[in-house]
Formats: structure tokens, sequence, C-alpha cells
């Protein structure tokens, strides 16, 4: 695989989807940057990562087309691929945070942006974007959830191996056509425990999470027994606003 390093760059995501478009790739890329100016993350926010601190890279997988029809599933075998990757480092209490945020002791060390590469109807491709707070220690003020693994594990690490692994196993997952539903039920953060939610009108309840529907939908049941589904920003924690 062709894994390129910046030292500067607005968004890894934008710079391999541009690259991708103007080279007519079809083989694994990925590309990383020291300082990433303008990263983006998930729903049209912003995602601020400290220069030389932290992980900020992205993977481009030709051949994906198999995912087409269930992004989700592309989205969880990227997810177990960052476990895979982060697993060995013995982080403690480490969790995914559906749809896909990797926490930590129920803080946010890393974030993942998915993006299709379309032409005409078809999904050719897909660059997978992933940001982790490596060795930065002092958040905005802005981000009262966010951790990094040095903070947690007090070890500090060198970007660019971590990486390269975070690329080859984010390569091999989405290769994969056969996913691993059972694992990424296993460590999603605060399933069948009962939680605290507020839903995006307002209205407060308590539920504990039962699973994750094949369509990506988040599957909450109420502690009054009713089972609801809930799509991305439509429901929040009430003690992880984020
Ligand atoms: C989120 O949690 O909202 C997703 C954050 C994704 C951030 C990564 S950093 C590398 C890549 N380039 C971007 O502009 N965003 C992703």
């Amino acid at each position: 695989m062709l894994i390129i390093k910046l030292s500067a760059t607005p968004s890894t995501n934008s710079f391999l989807k541009q690259w991708v478009q103007e080279s007519k790739a079809h083989e694994s890329i990925a590309v990383w940057a020291e300082h990433q100016t303008e990263g983006r993350g998930r729903m049209g926010t912003k995602w601020l990562s400290k220069a030389n601190f932290n992980l900020t890279g992205s993977v481009y997988i030709g051949n994906s087309a198999h995912h087409q029809n269930n992004i989700f599933n592309l989205n969880k075998q990227v997810c177990l691929a960052i476990m895979d990757t982060l697993e060995p480092l013995k982080i403690p209490e480490l969790r995914i945070k559906w749809p896909n945020d990797i926490l930590s002791a129920n803080k946010k060390i890393g974030g993942v942006l998915i993006e299709p590469i379309i032409r005409g109807t078809q999904m050719t491709g897909v660059v997978v974007g992933c940001g982790i707070n490596v060795n930065q220690e002092k958040f905005d003020a802005s981000l009262p959830f966010a951790t990094s693994i040095k903070s947690i594990t007090k070890q500090n690490l060198e970007i660019e191996p971590l990486f390269e692994s975070l690329a080859k196993n984010v390569a091999t997952a989405v290769r994969l056509e056969q996913v691993d539903h059972e694992r990424y039920l296993d460590v999603l953060y605060k399933k069948n425990e009962l939680c605290s939610f507020k839903t995006k009108d307002g209205t407060s309840f308590q539920g504990k999470i039962s699973g994750v529907s094949t369509g990506g939908k988040l599957i909450v049941t109420h502690d009054n027994g009713d089972r609801k589904l809930y799509k991305e920003k439509t429901l929040v924690f009430t003690a992880f606003q984020h």
C-alpha cells in the first residue's frame, strides 16, 4: 500500500478524495498529516487536533462496492479494525460508542469519517478518515469528553507506526465481505446498561441500548418496555452530551 506523509493539509479525507479522483486509483492508498488544519468530523462538525501530537489520516480502499448496499456494515468493519489496532496498547475500557466514536473510560479518543467515492451510480471505493488523540494531554474547553491514549496510559507513542498499522487493518477489514456483527455488539458502549437519554425534541427517558438495526439505527428499549430505533444525532446520553 502506498503511504503518503504530509506535513500539513486542510483535511486528509479531502486530499485523498481529490487524489483518487484525479489519478483514477483503484488500489489502497493511505495518507496522514502531521498537521491537519481544517479537519472535518461527521455531520458537518469540525475535528480539532493539535499539530504533531495526534493521528489524523485517511485510507482509500478501491473496489469496496460489496458494501454499497449497507454502508453501516463498512462502518462496523472500520470500527473493529481500529479496535484491532488499539487493543495491543492495553488501553482500558475500549469501546465503540454508536455509530463510530472510539472511547476509553467514558471519554472519546477517536472518531471516524467515512466518505464513499461514487462514479456514475456505482460506489467504486471509499475514503476512511480516522482521527485518534494520541499524545495530546490538554484539550479545548469546548471538548470536555475528549481524551487521548497518553492521558489514559501515560505512554508516549510514535504516530507513524500507529498509522501504518491502522491503515493496514482498515484496508484488510473493508475488503472482507463477512461482518463480525457479534464483536461490534460486544464492544458497543453501554450496551444493556440502564442509561438516561434525551431525544432531539427534548424528551428525557431511561432505557437500555439493545443493539443496532441492519440499517445502522440504534435500538433502545425504553424502561416502559417500548423498543425504538434512533438515527444518528436524534438521541444523546444525558451524561455524555457530545
Ligand atoms: C467524528 O468523530 O466526527 C469524526 C472525526 C474524523 C476525523 C478524521 S481526522 C482524518 C480525517 N480527515 C478529516 O478531515 N477528518 C477525518
